[in-house]
């Protein structure tokens, strides 16, 4: 699936637009500009798929990307859509769209029988912070299988990378659903980008 090219089938706004549940999906989620839309333009060896910025707040629908030439009718669907969500925690939008893109994504993730994992970003030099900790903890609550994904790796000194790994580990060990392994990647250097392929068709084939 990392062969095809992949393309954009729709941006959703709010839960009522949702295109039915098909394709198994896996989604990014992640603080603003933690780089969600950056590394699956890295994964997909498509710069420009999804759309990044420098400013948070740049994807603000749940963007649906599936790998091309499917024609969506029943029988052929496509094996994996990757869903691109808005980011939370930023906080100097305007409140009504803050609010408005929090209960998409907090929606999305707590009621989607086909998503099969969420990747779950966080910012190498960050770690986990408190929006980040709600929203492990909603999807504990779902028993929706999430996996965390250190991002900007390049960021930091290849020196702190190991008890970095080991803290993150830590933290999510009595989370329920927490998948234990966790990713280390860096968009811009490509570091980690194969193991997360590894995951994603691991993922598709269950
Ligand atoms: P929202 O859609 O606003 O929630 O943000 P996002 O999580 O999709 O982040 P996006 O991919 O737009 O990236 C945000 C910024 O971080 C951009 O300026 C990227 O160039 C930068 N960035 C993303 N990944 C990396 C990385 O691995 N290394 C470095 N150095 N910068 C990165
Ligand atoms: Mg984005």
């Amino acid at each position: 699936i990392f062969v095809k090219p992949w393309v954009f089938i729709r941006g959703v706004p709010n839960m009522s637009v949702l295109p039915p549940e098909g394709p198994p999906e896996i989604a990014f989620a992640g603080r603003s500009n933690v780089g969600k839309s950056s590394l699956i333009n890295a994964l997909l060896r498509q710069k420009g798929l999804a759309r990044t910025s420098n400013t948070p707040g740049r994807t603000q629908e749940l963007n649906y990307f599936v790998p091309g030439g499917y024609s969506g009718a029943l029988d052929d669907l496509p094996p994996l859509a990757i869903v691109d969500m808005p980011g939370y925690g930023y906080a100097e939008a305007p409140k009504e769209k803050v609010d408005a893109w929090t209960r998409l994504v907090f929606d999305y993730l707590r009621g989607r029988s086909t998503l099969k994992r969420v990747f779950v970003l966080i910012d190498a030099r960050h770690g986990i912070k408190t929006n980040d900790a709600d929203v492990l903890g909603l999807l504990d609550k779902a028993a929706v299988s999430y996996q965390i994904v250190l991002t900007k790796l390049d960021k930091i000194k290849p020196t702190a990378v190991p008890k970095l790994l080991e803290a993150t580990a830590e933290a999510i060990r009595k989370r329920p659903a927490a998948y234990p392994q966790i990713l280390a990647t860096s968009s811009e250097k490509g570091a980690g980008l194969d193991e997360l392929r590894e995951a994603i068709l691991t993922i598709s084939q269950q």
